[in-house]
């Protein structure tokens, strides 16, 4: 079975085709950085319209270069939410438009099941059950994956998502956009012994996270001070300290709570290198192992559109003829494989 994977939730325009049989045949992804970086951050409308200026383009070149013509692909699979709702209509209208006219089932997908699933696409993938850290623009996530589909929230932000969190602090320190990359370039330059960041809702238990007060920690501590080259990076190396560690705190005590020996991290802020050092450090011990996509899967694509599209399309499921997608959607509500939605 061969599906065609759309991605357009948010600032980046993602084309996959996946194999059953060969795996992913090609993938590509057009970024909208320069269109949205000199507002420091997403314009919706303004990603909703260069999403339909590169989608099409983009389904072509990616086909030919999986040498798919369109009587090979069995399905459509595009990203249905959560997202920006007129950059999802664009993706969702192409893909059920497409596999209306190709006579295809079509299949509206979770991004958060996409992200959680991307370290499937790689060569020795996690075996199922497994806890998963979701960490994206977004989305600050613990899940426990016992399966496909079977997901229970551990813990979630109650405030700003940690990416959210790394772009707003990047944004304060006149940093580029997005923030992530941004932060942990001008931290290599930082003394992490100058200032020390609180690590929030690491002392008491539980396994939710709190980022807004690390950045009004981070906005006081730029304005009490004049920002030399030096202070920059030293602020940004202890805001991404604190970051990274509460990430890991909370993550060993998901593995501790659950009893799971492994470990998946995906998103966006998954490709932070501060994070995976830490994080392999942290579970070693354990006897636990951390799994990751490579960075290019770490961050918004179609592939793993593609591949949780082939693995439910597989299994029967389907959408109508019916656009809908939601700029909210919890992932807690996905049905289990093949249980339909
Ligand atoms: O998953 P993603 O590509 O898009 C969303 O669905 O949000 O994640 C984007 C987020 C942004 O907030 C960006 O600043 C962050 O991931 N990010 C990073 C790094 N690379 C991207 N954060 C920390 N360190 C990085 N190296
Ligand atoms: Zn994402």
């Amino acid at each position: 079975m061969r599906v065609l994977g759309i991605e357009t939730s948010c600032d980046d325009t993602g084309v996959a085709v996946y194999d059953g049989g060969r795996g992913l045949l090609a993938h590509r992804l057009y970024s909208q950085i320069t269109v949205h970086e000199q507002y420091g951050g997403v314009v919706p409308e303004l990603a909703a319209r260069d999403h339909i200026r590169k989608l099409l383009p983009l389904v072509r070149e990616v086909m030919q270069e999986a040498r798919t013509e369109r009587g090979d692909v069995d399905g459509i699979a595009y990203t249905a939410g959560p997202g920006l709702v007129g950059a999802l209509l664009v993706g969702a209208s192409l893909g059920r438009s497409l596999a209306w006219s190709w006579e295809v089932p079509a299949l509206g997908v979770h991004h958060m099941e996409g992200h959680l699933l991307a370290p499937m696409l790689e060569p020795a993938p996690p075996e199922f059950p497994f806890v998963a850290l979701l960490v994206s623009g977004g989305h600050t996530l613990l899940v426990d994956v016992e399966d496909l589909g079977r997901y229970r929230i551990l813990g979630e932000s109650r405030d700003d998502a940690v990416g959210e969190a790394f772009d707003k602090t990047a944004k304060l320190l006149g940093l580029g956009y997005p923030g992530g990359p941004a932060i942990a370039a001008a931290a290599e330059e930082g003394d992490a012994q100058r200032f020390r960041f609180p690590r929030p809702m690491t002392n008491r238990p539980g396994l939710d996270f709190s980022f807004s007060g690390l950045k009004t920690f981070t906005r006081n501590t730029v304005l009490e001070r004049t920002l030399d080259p030096q202070t920059l990076a030293d602020i940004a190396c202890a805001f991404q300290d604190a970051a990274v560690d509460t990430l890991v705190i909370k993550c060993r005590r998901a593995l501790q709570q659950t009893g799971r020996g492994r470990l998946v991290v995906a998103g966006g802020v998954g490709a932070n290198q501060l994070l995976r050092q830490r994080l392999r450090d942290m579970v070693a011990p354990m006897g636990a192992h951390v799994f990751y996509p490579r960075p290019e899967l770490c961050t918004d694509n179609a592939a793993m559109i593609a591949y949780v599209g082939f693995r439910r399309l597989r299994a029967g499921e389907c959408d109508s003829l019916q656009v809908k997608v939601q700029a909210k959607w919890s992932l807690a509500t996905l049905k289990p494989l093949g249980g339909g939605r």
